[in-house]
């Protein structure tokens, strides 16, 4: 089926190639990246590929014994890999503060920050902070965690020379939330709640803050870019909560979509590749640009969710 896929691109990548196929002959040792969601799916993937290229990964994770599992595998086919794990819960400030703690006590540069982890189609639920749960994991806890590493990959980046890299994994669902785009009078109510549409927002808010933090920092000359991107539609456990429903979906699906080798690749492709050095603010898909449509490119809304959310981490 991929071989049908392998059209002609400008990056001269298809959906089917995948994280080790991009990355090829690139050596990221000397690098260190965080990569959020790398118990599971293609962020574990993710951390595999980084660690054989030398990247020093950091498995943000908030099941440390699966994260454990995902680090013994690597190093099995990895030894001589750079893999730290360290707690976190994305839907939880709390957490996310101790979590960027915790990493600075590592004393460690930060070159590439992988913001990837997410939940989908999930039950209305409150975070411990009384944020919807989609919005609170998938777009506020990585805006904090942003915020918080943000100024150490500046100075990475000034010291080592090397320019720091920013990944937003989004989704192209991004194109279809609410009707408002983001909710933010409602965004905690359960009248109106659509699992569908709380994610989709949620997706939308990923790209909205990739464009703003990308032309924040320009302004700042900083030497960080960022970009979000498309994984492609991947066989991973992300609608495990769907039980039977999720198993019978995946049995029929796995056949059609993406695995993890390609869920990872344009992940990959934006963390390492040199033909994106300096590219910033763009959005991704199989590791090409691709045109943003309504309601991404609007930078008043993107302007209004950068203020509603440092109103709520503050
Ligand atoms: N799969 C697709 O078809 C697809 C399509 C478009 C976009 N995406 C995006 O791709 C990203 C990765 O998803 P995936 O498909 O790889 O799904 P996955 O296999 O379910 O992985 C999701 C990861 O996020 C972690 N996570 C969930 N809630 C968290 C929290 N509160 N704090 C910290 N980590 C948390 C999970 O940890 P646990 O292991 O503890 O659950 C898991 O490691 C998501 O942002 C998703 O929206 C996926």
């Amino acid at each position: 089926m991929w071989g049908i896929l392998r059209r002609r691109s400008s990056s001269g990548f298809s959906p089917s190639s995948t994280a080790e196929e991009v990355t090829a002959g690139i050596d990221g040792s000397g690098l260190v990246a965080v990569v959020t969601g790398a118990s599971n799916g293609i962020g574990a993937e993710t951390c595999r590929v980084l660690a054989m290229r030398g990247v020093q990964v950091v498995m943000a994770v908030r099941n440390p014994s699966a994260g454990a599992r995902v680090r013994d595998e690597i190093l099995k086919q990895a030894p001589a890999a750079k893999i730290e794990i360290l707690h976190l819960d994305l839907s939880s400030m709390s957490s996310v503060r101790r979590f960027a703690e915790s990493f600075v006590a590592l004393n460690l540069p930060l070159n590439i920050l992988i913001n990837n982890a997410g939940v989908a189609f999930v039950p209305f639920k409150l975070s411990e902070d009384g944020i919807e749960l989609h919005f609170a994991t998938n777009h506020l806890g990585h805006f904090l965690l942003t915020d918080l590493l943000i100024e150490k990959m500046k100075v990475t980046a000034m010291e080592s020379g090397i320019e720091g890299r920013v990944v937003i994994v989004a989704s192209e669902s991004y194109r279809f939330p609410y009707r408002e785009g983001i909710r933010f009078d409602k965004i905690n109510d359960e009248s109106g709640y659509n699992k569908f549409l709380a994610y989709t927002q949620s997706k939308l808010a990923n790209i909205l803050h990739s464009n703003l933090l990308s032309s924040h920092l320009k302004e700042q000359d900083a030497k960080v870019t960022v970009n979000s991107l498309h994984p492609g539609a991947v066989a991973t456990n992300i609608l495990h909560h769907w039980g039977f429903l999720y198993g019978a979906f995946f049995a029929i699906a796995k056949f059609f979509v993406k695995g993890v080798e390609q869920g990872a690749a344009t992940v990959c492709y934006l963390a390492l590749h040199p033909q994106v050095a300096g590219v910033t603010g763009k959005y991704f898909v199989d590791c090409n640009i691709t045109e943003l449509k309504s309601p991404a490119l609007d930078m008043e809304l993107a302007k209004r969710l950068w203020d509603f959310s440092l109103n709520l981490i503050r």
